[in-house]
């Protein structure tokens, strides 16, 4: 029989713009109000990048603090997975991280496209690649600048969106314990089309051009949001199930900040109650891959969630795609 390493999640850090875009301030850009996006989303503000600042930046701030949390040197990386869906340029988010962290070493370095499913996905990425041996530290890191890639004159989508970062350090665990108690990923590709990025760019002049498409985020907002309370509640339920645990095991839902009223869908389902369900979506909107490591960095910061527990993360995202994962959340993580 193969051994398998066991995975220890070692370190977990995020960062934040510091510019704060109330619902307020949004009325200034076209006809909506405080009370229409708060009683259909939950959210109230939203931070977003000002400036030259950028989502690199972001990352680079995340990652730094999850290394020195895990009390790993960026040198000693062996592979950084970068989770984005709206970088700042496509080659690649992944190297980007490498070049800011200062790393002399040649490590891979890559991105996963899988827009807000991403830190699940890039987890179940750093599982495989940890339980087989083939790399030992491993940094994720999803970062997005949103808001360079909305419409802002689309009232239906961009009241949605933060931006912002968070990163984990993944390391073989040396007591042989496995903090990943349960992981999955799914995709449906026919779905794609309820939220779309197009990057047409230009045809060659020698041939025929092609139909032009904005690059901005585009979003069936009703279309997103039937789906995925039709499928995410369930999902989530069978995850736990097949992990052999019930719900009572389970001490924190930290899910993708997307939408409360999707948030309380599975919440119902599974039967967990109110304070056991970390949202911080209020004050930060939805910041895609990051929104799971945001909210529960500072759900331990405020005092919301603590350490030496056990968490169910969750989430999905433009694909359409989605995951899960129980985790164990060890002292001294974040
Ligand atoms: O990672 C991606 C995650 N995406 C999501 O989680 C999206 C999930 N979906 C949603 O959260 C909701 O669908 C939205 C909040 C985006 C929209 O809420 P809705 O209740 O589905 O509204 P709707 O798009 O069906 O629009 C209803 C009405 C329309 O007016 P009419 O046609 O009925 O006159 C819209 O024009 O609300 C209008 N509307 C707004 N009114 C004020 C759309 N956006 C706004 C707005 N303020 N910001």
């Amino acid at each position: 029989m193969t051994n398998l390493t066991p995975l220890k999640i070692a370190g977990i850090g995020y960062c934040v713009p510091e510019t704060v875009v109330t619902n307020e301030d949004l009325t200034k850009l076209y006809e909506t109000s405080d009370e229409w996006i708060y009683s259909r989303t939950g959210i109230k503000e939203r931070r977003l990048v000002s400036g030259n600042e950028n989502a690199i930046d972001l990352g680079e701030k995340a990652a730094r603090n999850a290394l020195e949390k895990a009390g790993i040197d960026a040198e000693d990386l062996d592979l950084i997975i970068a989770a984005s869906a709206a970088p700042i340029e496509m080659y690649s988010m992944g190297c980007q991280i490498h070049n800011r962290l200062g790393i002399k070493k040649h490590i891979p370095a890559f991105d996963v496209s899988a827009a807000c499913s991403g830190l699940i996905y890039g987890l179940s990425i750093a599982k495989g690649m940890i339980a087989s041996g083939m790399y030992k530290n491993i940094l994720i890191v999803a970062t997005d600048n949103n808001s360079r890639l909305l419409d802002w004159t689309d009232r239906g989508t961009s009241i949605l969106f933060g931006d912002g970062a968070g990163a984990m350090v993944v390391t073989p665990s040396d007591d042989g314990v496995d903090d990943i108690i349960a992981i999955d990923i799914q995709a449906d590709g026919s779905q794609g089309g309820l939220i779309e990025l197009h990057l047409d760019g230009e045809t060659c002049p020698l041939v025929e051009p092609n139909e032009k498409r904005e690059m901005k985020i585009r979003m069936n907002g009703r279309g997103v949001y039937s789906f995925v309370v039709k499928l995410l509640p369930g999902y989530v339920e069978e995850l736990i199930t097949k992990s052999g645990l019930t719900v009572k095991d389970i001490d924190y839902m930290v899910p993708h900040q997307a939408n409360i009223r999707i948030i309380q869908a599975v919440q119902e389902r599974i039967g967990i109650p109110d304070e056991k369900v970390i949202t911080n979506l209020e004050h930060y909107g939805n910041t895609s891959a990051a929104s799971i490591p945001i909210a529960l960095v500072e759900g331990v910061e405020k005092g919301t969630m603590k350490l030496n527990s056990t968490a169910l993360l969750c989430g999905f995202g433009a694909g359409m795609t989605w995951g899960a994962a129980i985790v164990r959340l060890r002292d001294g993580i974040c």
